[in-house]
């Protein structure tokens, strides 16, 4: 009986069109905490008090002073690891196209993954709020709360809100690729917030294979995914490429 490793990657290896939907798991070996869980942010603060836009608008102060700030120095700090770099090395076989990702953290990028769709968009960038004018994270003088722009509007990350529209490109273009790949790789992802949760449905309702990288099930494991390989990206993805890798190129 072969290994969910060995099947994983006798599936990749045969695959024609592979994409990744990645979640906050794929980042925690990075030093960022993910947000349900054991040690999740969520468990500390509320979301719909903090990562909700009706509470940026209301008290843009209380949301920087609570969440922004700190994301900023964790954000800062974090370089790829071996499951984001992973899933470049996939590429670099031929078995990985596209990450979709609901991180806001630029990793994937920074590993060098070459089209990457962000779901949930990207704290590099801050924007203000009256002039539109964007500005790098790193330039945001955080001595004032809420920071502002030069022209005195207030400045907010260039991510997603709870309540908040997924921008169109990202969802249409996440939804296209997810209907045409013939592998799915679901790597750190709770997949309990919707729209990006509903991408593995709908790989596997045009006949893709689903498989999940994650310590603990989630509510694909079993249904939507014919696989799960259960443990940690940074640990799991060596392996599963080292097993892709012989499988295309037998030494
Ligand atoms: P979650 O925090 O909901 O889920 C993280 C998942 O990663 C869980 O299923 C963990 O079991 C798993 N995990 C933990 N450590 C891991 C590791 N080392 N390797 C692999 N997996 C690991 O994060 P997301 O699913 O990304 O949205 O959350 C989705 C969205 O909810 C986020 O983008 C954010 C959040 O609220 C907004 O803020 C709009």
């Amino acid at each position: 009986m072969s290994t969910p490793i060995e099947q994983a990657a006798d599936i990749l290896s045969k695959a024609k069109s592979v994409v990744a939907l990645t979640g906050a798991g794929i980042s925690v070996e990075s030093g960022i905490p993910p947000f349900r869980g054991k040690g999740g942010l969520w468990e500390k603060m509320d979301p719909m008090e903090v990562a909700h836009i009706d509470a940026f608008m209301e008290n843009p102060k209380r949301v920087w002073d609570l969440l922004i700030k700190d994301m900023k120095t964790v954000l800062d700090k974090a370089r790829p690891n071996a499951g984001h770099t992973g899933l470049v090395e996939l590429e670099e076989l031929g078995r990985m196209k596209t990450v979709i990702t609901q991180n806001v953290d630029g990793l994937h990028q920074v590993a060098g993954s070459s089209d990457v769709i962000e779901f949930h968009g990207n704290f590099a960038w801050q924007r203000c709020l009256d002039c539109g004018q964007s500005m790098p994270t790193g330039q945001v003088d955080l001595a004032q709360s809420p920071p502002q722009c030069s022209c005195g509007g207030i400045l907010r990350p260039d991510c997603i809100f709870f309540g908040e529209m997924i921008p169109t490109e990202a969802l249409v273009r996440s939804q296209q690729v997810s209907a045409d790949c013939d592998v799915m790789l679901v790597v750190g992802t709770s997949a309990m917030v919707q729209p990006s949760a509903s991408m593995p449905f709908i790989a596997k309702d045009n006949g893709a294979d689903v498989i999940e990288i994650n310590p603990e099930p989630t509510p694909l494991t079993g249904r939507i995914s014919n696989l799960h390989l259960m443990g940690r990206a940074a640990g799991l993805m060596p392996k599963l490429v080292a097993a892709v890798r012989q499988r295309l190129h037998p030494s």
